[in-house]
């Protein structure tokens, strides 16, 4: 039975599509991740403000598309094969993070390092409006102004150019001073964004795909949230978790951390920066990447609620794109869930972390170790701290015996008296944990010795 083929209005849908939830720096963001999955090197994002005629461009050096390919890219729902490192998904990124902020985006590419040839295409809205058709439009020479043509001269790479910025300026004062503030803050906060969700390739963590990312010339510098220059940083075992999908094996890599307390930062500078752009509270928690770029940043995914003792937790939480059903991830990737098969193993992990950081906060000695014969640790659990960092070497570590020159490391095995043991647990012990540990520790001392 033949069908009848329904195409969408292409006015109402491009129109409704830019309402799917980008802010301004988590558009660009979606941009850069093509130029990452296109080999660039450097992306250059640059903010002109002049009224009306405000741009945003996004350049990179990267392996640029044929007209063909360029083509291809240009339409909703974007077809091809994805590779497993790869971080599109959706073939949806460009158009719909884009036209999110823009009524005009032009892409314009160069393939052929020894060739100067550009293609260019631009969707337009207002032609859109008027054609109801999902038309792009060529951009012959004179149509591509320097903006365009200028980053490509002398390398292969992809332009990307927004222009009439309703969302961003807002049509009725364009030229205003509220409007150039407007994209002044913008750029400070695509500054921090960028910063924090593309870490791990700005600070070259991510084999071969070391980036360098320019905001209007000036390079924006990587932010670690778990400050891992900071000499007292502490960071526990990491956890592997396996876990299916779908018919689709792989694993979830857990990588807690406790930040330093606030007095033991190396300046209050450091501290202030370590905060985060949601502050310390609200950056508490799972930092959930997706092949090596953030897409969650803090928060405990309802497992349990922040808490200004626990702020000094922050866990880095991996998976790659095969396992995207298990974390539903959204189209903007601005979302993710913890899925429910690994919910429990999670908190399991969680629980001494948050310790720690209680401990920490409240400066309070590191709790004593278990009575002899100590049990080896699960090998899915964390286990208290086994690297401090050294200033000046973000990765590098040092055994635990040497942790912190001012204090003893304690031997692997001592015998307590019963006394000893109380003021250890007491110590350790959170508010809510005293109460009880009180009253089984004076049960204890009552108790008739067998
Ligand atoms: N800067 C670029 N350099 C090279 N190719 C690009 C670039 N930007 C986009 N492309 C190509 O265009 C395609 C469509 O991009 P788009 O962002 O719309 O979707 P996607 O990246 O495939 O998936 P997602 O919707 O998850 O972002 C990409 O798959 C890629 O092949
Ligand atoms: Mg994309």
């Amino acid at each position: 039975m033949s069908g009848i083929e329904m195409i969408p209005s292409a006015k109402r849908l491009i129109r409704s599509l830019r309402d799917m939830g980008y802010d301004f720096s988590q558009a660009v963001a979606d941009v850069v991740d093509n130029s990452i999955e296109a080999r660039a090197t450097t992306v250059a994002i640059d903010i002109e403000f002049d009224g009306d005629d405000s741009w945003v461009r996004i350049a990179d050096n990267g392996r640029g598309m044929k007209p063909e390919q360029l083509r291809e890219a240009m339409r909703y729902g974007a077809d091809r094969k994805y590779d497993v490192d790869d971080l599109g998904k959706f073939g949806l990124g460009l158009k719909t993070a884009s036209m999110s902020q823009c009524e005009c985006l032009s892409v314009a590419s160069r393939w052929n390092d020894s060739r100067a040839d550009i293609s260019a295409y631009s969707w337009d809205l207002n032609h859109i409006e008027r054609t109801n058709r999902w038309e792009i439009l060529p951009l012959d020479r004179n149509g591509m102004g320097p903006a365009i043509r200028e980053p490509l001269k002398e390398t292969t790479g992809t332009v990307v150019l927004w222009q009439r910025l309703d969302r961003l300026l807002g049509y009725k004062h364009p030229y205003g001073e509220s409007s150039r503030k407007r994209l002044s803050q913008m750029c400070r906060e695509v500054e921090v964004h960028l910063g924090m969700v593309f870490h791990r390739f700005l600070s070259g963590q991510v084999s071969r795909r070391k980036l360098k990312l320019l905001l209007n010339g000036n390079p924006i510098k990587p932010w670690d949230p778990f400050c891992r220059s900071e000499q007292k940083t502490q960071e526990l075992q990491r956890v592997v978790l396996p876990i299916e999908a779908e018919g689709v094996r792989g694993e979830v890599v857990i990588e807690p951390f406790v930040l330093p307390h606030q007095d033991d930062f190396s300046s209050p500078e450091a501290f202030r920066q370590a905060s985060g752009p949601a502050n310390w509270n609200q950056q508490q928690g799972f930092y959930i990447y997706r092949a090596d770029r953030m897409i969650q940043s803090g928060g405990w995914s309802n497992l349990r609620a922040p808490d200004e003792h626990t702020k000094l937790a922050r866990i880095a939480v991996s998976f790659v794109p095969a396992q995207d059903e298990a974390f539903k991830i959204n189209v903007a990737k601005m979302r993710v869930q913890m899925p429910a098969q690994i919910r429990d193993a999670v908190r399991e992990a969680v629980g001494p972390v948050t310790k720690l950081a209680r401990e920490t906060y409240d400066r309070k000695k590191k709790s004593a170790p278990a009575p002899a014969p100590t049990p080896a640790p699960a090998p899915n659990h964390p286990t208290p701290p086994s690297t401090q960092h050294s200033s000046g070497t973000p990765n590098g570590t040092v055994p635990s015996h040497t942790q912190d020159p001012g204090r003893e490391s304690p031997p692997a095995t001592v015998r307590l008296s019963l006394e000893e043991w109380k003021e250890r647990m007491l110590a350790a012990a959170t508010d809510v944990e005293r109460p009880v540990v009180e009253g089984v520790l004076g049960r204890l001392q009552q108790a008739p010795v067998k």
